[in-house]
């Protein structure tokens, strides 16, 4: 009885199946995952479905529009509700890809407040024919943790255009490179004479460099921001955790004005903040974001490791902002990947995730990579003359080694060496594009509190005004980013993969911003 029904059950489901067509694979899993066999038949995975935005398109060019300085609307930001009409599926895709599912007795849940990521729960032997696929155990080489992928995955050619892509299929977790990088333990507190000229920093800075270098040497303020709206989040990954008393003892140093100043904290995916062992990194970002930008609402957002987007958090943060109300206005992350290790899918998603922020300068974290010209992204049009000025200086150098029509990168560029922070309630001197996030992240929270007092909205999406106002920028014209067996880029006038359009002059980004 039990085999008939199963029987009849089998071919039920292939009666009623359309033929698949391979959606996505991969060539290999990473190499630092085992292939252990294919994963139980009864295994239950959580599998989300990206439905396809009925206007991504049409949000971008938005974005750009309220962006552009010169334009009309510069700064008019969208609405949440006005940004997920451009971000919900169409009615056509939603009940496509609602029905197919239904038809195959899946039961789903609407997972995003626009509706484009569905939910469901099916077993390993399901999955495997509802997508043609062979899920596979996966074991991580050093820290045995297993998983369940699939080398690719297949879908209706009746769902090409509707459903974007389904996850965890074949993307492989892995662990995002943060961290800046310890030069030395202090046994004496430096100390930094102050010089009274801005935008010259006194020489001590070479050597170790303070809230006091960066004031001096960008200009930045020391009045305290007003505005308790303007909150500046701080994002931590991989198990770093951020002290407060090694914060009082940096502020009772370096800002003894701010003494008594605290940061928020907030959990995602299980996070923690365990004070007993502070990291180098967290310690970092919220030293220079509370020692920098005076009297802002700091808020430290801990990610843990219960992610459920395969991107150790990064998108999960991203939708955690999109809920709150108002959502986030500057948010800085030093950590990243290799643009290769994310599969496309993700990354455009992520990409696309940001942009529904909007008001949020998306760029930080990816503009303090090393430099270069990205395989996934398109050259944006606010790029075109920096970037086709930079070719003309380098002329044939370096031809056909890097993607002349990707996206360059960086952006912008802030001082990464020699940075003073207190840790395990001692004094140490750190390195790393690390250090140029949370001190960038803060003046942009003073400009946004400026702007809030004059009841102005904030700066938000940040590119098209850095590369409309390179005067607001300090030009870095020496050094190179050697790799790939080469010199790398040289910096040269004008922006370059190396410093982007330069590092920040606060006078002159208040004036760019109109204040
Ligand atoms: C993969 O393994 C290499 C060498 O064992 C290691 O250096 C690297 O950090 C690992 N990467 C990931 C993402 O686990
Ligand atoms: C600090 O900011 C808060 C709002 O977050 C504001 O109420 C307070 O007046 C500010 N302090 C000073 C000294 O300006
Ligand atoms: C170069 O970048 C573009 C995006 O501008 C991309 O479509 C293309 O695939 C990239 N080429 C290679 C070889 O990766």
């Amino acid at each position: 009885m039990l085999k008939i029904f199963i029987l009849f059950a089998s071919l039920a489901s292939l009666a009623c199946a359309s033929p698949l067509y391979v959606h996505e694979r991969r060539s290999e899993p990473p190499s630092n995952y085992t292939d252990l066999g294919p994963a139980p038949a009864d295994h239950t995975l959580t599998l989300r479905l990206a439905l396809v935005p009925n206007n991504m398109d049409g949000l971008h060019e938005k974005l750009y529009e309220i962006s552009t300085p010169s334009s009309p609307t510069y700064r008019q930001w969208l609405s949440k509700e006005e940004v997920e009409v451009f971000v919900a599926p169409s009615s056509e895709t939603s009940s496509n890809v609602k029905n197919w599912l239904s038809s195959n007795g899946i039961s789903y849940e609407t997972v995003s407040p626009a509706g484009d990521w569905l939910s469901i729960d099916v077993t390993v032997a399901r999955a495997n024919t509802l997508l043609g696929a062979q899920f596979s155990t996966f074991k991580h080489k050093e820290t045995s943790a297993q998983i369940v992928r699939t080398p690719s995955y297949s879908i209706p050619a009746s769902l090409k255009g509707h459903l974007d892509f389904v996850h965890p299929t074949i993307a492989f977790p892995m662990k995002p490179k943060g961290g800046p990088h310890l030069i030395s333990k202090l046994s004496t507190l430096p100390k930094v004479k102050r010089n009274n000229l801005a935008g010259e920093a006194p020489s001590s800075c070479d050597n170790s460099f303070t809230p006091s270098c960066a004031q001096e040497l960008y200009g930045i303020p020391t009045t305290f921001a007003t505005h308790v709206t303007n909150q500046l989040d701080v994002s931590a990954f991989e198990n770093e955790y951020a002290s407060q008393s090694d914060l009082e003892l940096f502020l009772q140093a370096y800002r003894p004005d701010l003494e008594g100043k605290v940061f928020a904290v907030e959990f995602l995916d299980g996070g923690e903040n365990i004070q007993s062992s502070p990291g180098l990194e967290a310690n970092l970002d919220t030293q220079y974001t509370v020692g920098i930008a005076s009297n802002v609402t700091v808020n430290f957002v801990s990610v843990g490791n219960e992610n459920v987007d395969d991107l150790d958090g990064f998108l999960d943060i991203v939708n955690l902002f999109l809920i709150q109300n108002p959502t986030p206005h500057v948010f800085t992350t030093s950590y990243q990947w290799s643009e290769y290790q994310v599969p496309f899918s993700l990354a455009n998603t992520l990409c696309n995730a940001y942009a529904q922020l909007e008001n949020v300068n998306p760029e930080i974290a990816a503009s303090f990579s090393s430099g270069g010209f990205s395989n996934y992204f398109a050259r944006p049009s606010y790029q075109t003359d920096a970037v086709n000025s930079y070719f003309a200086q380098l002329g044939s150098e370096y031809a056909g080694l890097y993607n002349a029509s990707g996206r360059g990168i960086p952006d912008i560029s802030a001082a990464g060496y020699n940075y003073v922070i207190a840790w395990f309630g001692a004094f140490d001197l750190v390195y790393g594009t690390s250090c140029s996030s949370p001190l960038f992240a803060s003046i942009v929270a003073l400009l946004d509190d400026e702007l809030a007092g004059r009841g102005q909205p904030p700066l938000g999406f940040l590119n098209p005004l850095i590369y409309s106002t390179p005067q607001a920028f300090n030009d870095i014209t020496a050094g190179s980013n050697p790799g790939c067996g080469t010199e790398g880029f040289p910096a040269l006038p004008g922006w370059d993969p190396v410093t982007g359009i330069g590092s920040p002059i606060y006078s002159a980004l208040r004036t760019a911003a109109g204040l």
